[in-house]
């Protein structure tokens, strides 16, 4: 999703520097950027090269007006990239995740600035989906928040705002479908296809709930249903067994060319 971020900002005319630990992520994501912009391009969208040339592929935090992280759902791992995004940005700068369920609060407790923290949250293909959830920690400021909406609006995204409890709106509803729908498979009640077409034709969902986890990533829904499991303590929250078998197998989805369905 990192990519798909840097493109929408690069393409309201600001300047961004792109980072990833993973090696050969970055120019994964600049490639992805690169299809996606000429699609865009058909369709009236800015010149691919101009947004291009404001992307800088960078090698670690660099001083900016605002982060936006967006690595692995590991509350562990972005809260160390708080910490040490707290030394590197000055003062003033907005620090930003686009977790999709780890709780905000504590990656602002995690730095010096917790007001300047804030949820900033995507959906997948970023480029094309208009929404952008925004969550506001318990210490985040109401400047931090208007500031981030009219940022969400400046990058053509209308922005929700939601307050810091487990999955915030977005995956506390989507994430209980993905799964009934993961026990509905399980339990033999009908294939993938039939599932999903229940959901396209009947309920008008661009995708069904098996396709659209397998966008996501099922190791990301794992996640974001133990997140809710354990937040909301509630064990209808608690992620499909079969869900966990197709995580083991390496099954995670389009990413690894194997999930619900074979890509
Ligand atoms: N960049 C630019 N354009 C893109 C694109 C991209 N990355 N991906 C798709 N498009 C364009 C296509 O070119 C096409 O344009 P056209 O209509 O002018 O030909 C249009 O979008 C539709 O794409 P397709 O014809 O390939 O296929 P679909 O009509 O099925 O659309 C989809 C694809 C946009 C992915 C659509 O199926 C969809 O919206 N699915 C649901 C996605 C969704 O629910 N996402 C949220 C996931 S939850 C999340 O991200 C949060 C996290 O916390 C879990």
């Amino acid at each position: 999703m990192g990519g798909g971020i840097a493109q929408v900002v690069a393409a309201s005319g600001r300047r961004v520097s792109l980072h990833d630990e993973v090696p050969g992520a970055v120019e994964r994501g600049v490639a992805a950027m690169e299809r996606s912009l000429t699609k865009l391009a058909e369709k009236g969208g800015p010149d691919p090269a101009e947004v291009l040339e404001r992307v800088t592929p960078v090698d670690g935090l660099v001083p900016a007006d605002l982060m936006i992280e967006a690595v692995v759902e590991d509350a562990g791992v972005k809260k160390a990239i708080f910490q040490a995004a707290d030394g590197i940005l000055p003062a003033e700068a907005i620090l930003a995740s686009n977790t999709s369920s780890i709780p905000i609060t504590t990656l602002a407790a995690a730095t010096g600035r917790p007001d300047r923290v804030i949820g900033m949250h995507f959906f997948n293909p970023v480029p094309v989906l208009k929404l952008v959830e925004v969550i506001r920690a318990v210490q985040t400021s109401d400047e931090t928040t208007t500031a981030i909406v009219e940022l969400a609006g400046d990058l053509g995204k209308v922005a929700a705002e939601a307050r810091d409890f487990p999955g915030f709106i977005s995956n506390r509803i989507l994430m209980p479908f993905v799964n009934e729908a993961a026990h509905a498979l399980m339990e033999g009640v009908a294939e993938p296809e039939a599932i999903d077409t229940i959901a396209k034709l009947g309920f008008a969902h661009p995708m069904g709930p098996l396709a659209l986890a397998d966008l996501i990533g099922l190791d990301t829904c794992v996640s974001i249903m133990e997140v809710l499991h354990e937040g909301l303590g509630d064990p209808k929250y608690a992620p499909c067994p079969l869900l966990r078998q197709y995580v083991q197998a390496g099954r995670l989805g389009r990413k690894t060319g194997r999930g619900f369905y074979k890509y």
